[in-house]
């Protein structure tokens, strides 16, 4: 038998709501899995658990479903995400340079979010702009042509310098 976590590091009441709503229905967990992303801005391991523990599923098949789709996050995500284009039109671009100034200026990796939580970094390959390439989106803002310092220059508008 599974049983819910004793100690929650998150508020899971409302994760009820959750999960009433949905039970039963056919192919519920992506759905439930969204729904508590966007209550919770990632998916955090308490939330999983219970899940798993509600909906009668291992806990394997719930990270197992979490992990396969990119739409999910088990880490929780920054104030501001900031996605860079790899692909081959901006790489040649220098896309590189641009994740080697971010990651100085902000110390952020990709794929992960700043200590202080501001900034969450992000590669995806093509967005379908090659033209205008190398590509940096910055809280869905697609801006195109960007070098190292225009780049910088847009973050320090709204970022905070980790
Ligand atoms: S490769 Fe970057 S937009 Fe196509």
């Amino acid at each position: 038998m599974t049983t819910e976590p004793a100690v929650a590091a998150v508020d899971l009441a409302p994760m009820d709501g959750i999960l009433q709503r949905l039970r039963g229905r056919e192919g519920t967990l992506i759905p439930v899995l969204q729904q508590t992303q966007e209550l919770y801005g990632y998916l955090p391991p308490e939330a999983l658990h219970l899940i798993s523990a509600r909906l009668g599923l291992a806990a394997s098949k719930v990270y197992g479903v979490a992990t396969f789709y990119s739409q999910f996050f088990l880490d929780p995500r920054g104030r501001h995400i900031l996605r860079l284009c790899d692909g081959t039109a901006c790489h040649v671009k220098g896309t590189q340079a641009l994740i080697a100034a971010v990651g100085g200026e902000f110390n952020v990796a990709p794929g992960k979010t700043s200590d202080d939580g501001e900034l969450t970094l992000e590669i995806v390959y093509c967005v379908g702009s090659c033209a205008l390439a190398p590509i940096a989106v910055l809280d869905g803002r697609v801006m195109g042509g960007m070098g190292e310092s225009l780049l910088l220059g847009r973050l320090a508008e709204c970022v905070a310098p980790g």
